[in-house]
């Protein structure tokens, strides 16, 4: 199907600062793959938002190429979606421009994620990490999108697109359509932190045993697994506050075989910690098994992988110009002649 479609749009990105955890693919890529029958999608590898925290070139490159390697292992069909680099459209950057002279200061200095990261950046408190949710609103605007699939620390930032949205037509009539966030879905599952279960399961997490990254070697999981946190209650039933660890791993191991939560208490209950660690290792390792395979058939024909990034940014560009042009007229701006 082609741009022309009446599925409904959906735009997400993610960052190439590093390798996904099991998390971001229960979370976030699984939802993707499975969105891809009803929606007209477009994945965007976000470049231009990873600048904003310094980056080393060689492995910036090679985290550009890692993450779309694995948007392709994990099932993102580029003849199905639209796959591309965000740097590649250059309107990304020229629509940023014009939404910041519609955003304001004030609106900015509220995000919290730029208060965090503000915090965690002292030296490096750039002007682009303020503007960022303004790019941002740029990716998701571009495209006239209808449902963009969120996490709870990008909620704030959709709402901020949606404002300057609705600003924006209201000063020069309908050229944006304002997108709705599209939040815990079915089949959505809220990994924690393997050692503080508490936590949701982060790549920055300070310890490796925390969590699980997709490309990590089967051994490497069973062992992040068995030494994951439970408690000394000694039974497994389902109690988020009481037994954070062993709810997390019910969890998972329901994400990972697609049982229910009666069922796996049922098929759990009584038994160890021991069989619930092994059991839930051995479930997420058959998942990530043809993940981790199909990864490594990618990552090294980076050839291949520019070659899609660059039929996608072709199909991209055509959606995004004419995004661009409408705006460009709207606030008195010629069209140059082609
Ligand atoms: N800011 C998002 C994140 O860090 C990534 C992102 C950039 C994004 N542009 C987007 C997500 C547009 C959804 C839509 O997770």
């Amino acid at each position: 199907m082609t741009a022309s479609s009446d599925r409904p749009i959906v735009f997400s990105g993610a960052q190439p600062t590093g390798q996904l955890t099991l998390g971001n693919y229960m979370g976030a890529l699984r939802t993707w793959v499975r969105m891809q029958q009803d929606y007209d999608c477009i994945f965007c590898v976000v470049d231009l938002h990873a600048l904003t925290v310094r980056q080393d070139p060689a492995q910036l490159r090679h985290h550009i190429f890692e993450l779309t390697a694995l948007y392709l292992a994990c099932g993102i069909d580029p003849e199905q979606s639209t796959v591309f680099l965000q740097s590649h459209v250059a309107a990304h950057s020229e629509l940023a421009w014009l939404l910041a002279t519609f955003t304001q200061m004030g609106e900015l200095e509220r995000m919290t994620q730029f208060k965090d990261k503000a915090q965690q950046h002292q030296l490096n408190i750039n002007a682009g990490l303020f503007t960022y949710p303004v790019l941002m609103a740029a990716d998701i605007l571009l495209y006239q999108t209808q449902r963009v699939p969120v996490g709870e620390d990008q909620k704030q930032h959709l709402e901020l697109t949606r404002d300057v949205a609705v600003r924006f037509n209201g000063l020069y009539g309908p050229v944006f359509r304002v997108p709705e966030p599209l939040i815990g879905t079915d089949g959505v599952a809220r990994v924690k932190d393997l050692q503080e279960p508490s936590k949701k399961m982060s790549k920055s997490a300070a310890s490796e045993l925390a969590r699980v990254m997709l490309l990590d070697e089967p051994e490497a999981i069973v062992k992040k697994f068995k030494k994951a946190v439970t408690d000394t209650l000694g039974v497994i039933q389902y109690d988020e506050v009481n037994q954070p660890g062993v709810a997390n791993l019910l969890n998972i191991w329901c994400a990972a075989t697609g049982h229910s939560r009666e069922e796996a208490l049922n098929h759990f209950s009584h038994n160890q910690y021991g069989k619930l660690k092994m059991e839930t290792a051995e479930a997420v390792n058959y998942l990530l098994q043809p993940i981790r395979e199909k990864f490594l058939e990618n990552i090294n024909n980076q050839e291949l992988l520019l070659k899609i990034l660059t039929k996608g940014a072709a199909k991209a560009r055509v959606r995004a110009d004419q995004t661009l042009e409408k705006v460009w007229e709207s606030i008195g701006l010629p069209i140059a002649r082609r």
